[in-house]
């Protein structure tokens, strides 16, 4: 592997374009592969065992055929399912996994209640729970399993995104700034901040969305500083498109959220 090589980012769809948004800022001069597992979507209510053989067969394509210097797993459902289990196959292989902001969430609350939106597979997940109960004397945390959101906006289908948003809003509880009010939401689905317009204006202008891209953006970062593998000025990156679904459907999204 060297530092010429591309760096491989994959979610079950076009959620993890959330994420490359960011990593494209960070580290404008890197390819990336992006692996958009569209065909196998949505992993949110699939099951870890499912999830971590996508995870699995994604990565060695990723190896093989494009021969990736990192992996970027942009999507949390895959990332609670097992990251620890790529890393294992992979010991060599700089890693970096998406986790629900609960943590920089804790610290930005003023009225000390958090809500989570997630997939299912995350909100069940040990290491939502394990993260839950060390930030518990900071912060009280409403886990919501969306069902079906990151579909809705995979498909790009507004009205239901608007319709789920509503729901999962009305169940999560009181949002705002007042006493015992939710004022800060995790977004915990790469897809979600596709949605975010949708869901501020529902929660209110006072409450704080909080997501992941630019944080694992300076991770990656990092670990590339630290194995030597970041790309050598000059030179400008680039990115490819690849997907199990419709390369239309793919390459859209991108145009919508990405300015590829
Ligand atoms: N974007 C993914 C995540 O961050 C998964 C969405 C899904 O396929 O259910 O969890």
């Amino acid at each position: 592997m060297s530092a010429q090589d591309p760096i491989g980012v994959f979610d079950s769809g076009v959620g993890g374009l959330s994420v490359l948004r960011a990593l494209r800022a960070e580290l404008p001069r890197e390819h990336f592969v992006y692996f958009a597992d569209t065909g196998h979507a949505p992993y949110g209510e699939k099951g870890d065992p499912f999830v971590t053989e996508r995870s699995r067969a994604i990565l060695d394509e990723l190896l093989e055929a494009h021969r990736i210097k990192a992996l970027v797993v942009a999507c949390n459902t895959a990332t609670a399912a097992g990251i620890h289990l790529l890393r294992e196959a992979h010991p060599k292989l700089p890693i970096v996994g998406v986790e629900p902001a609960l943590k920089p969430a804790s610290v930005l609350t003023l009225t000390g209640k958090v809500a989570v939106f997630a997939t299912r597979g995350t909100i069940n997940s040990q290491r939502v729970a394990t993260l839950r109960d060390s930030l518990q004397h900071l912060a009280q945390f409403v886990l919501q399993p969306c069902d079906g959101l990151a579909a809705a906006i995979e498909a790009h289908d507004r009205e239901a995104v608007r319709d789920l948003c509503e729901k999962y809003v009305r169940e999560a509880g009181t949002f705002g700034s007042g006493e015992g009010e939710i004022d800060t939401l995790v977004l915990g689905c790469t897809h979600y901040p596709f949605a975010r317009d949708v869901l501020q204006s529902l929660v209110g202008a006072d409450v704080r969305l909080v997501e992941t891209g630019e944080p694992v953006a300076r991770q990656t970062r990092r670990m590339l500083d630290a194995a030597g593998l970041l790309r050598p000025a000059p030179g400008r990156g680039g990115c490819t498109l690849l997907t199990t679904g419709s390369d239309d459907h793919l390459a859209a999204a991108a145009q919508r959220w990405l300015d590829a």
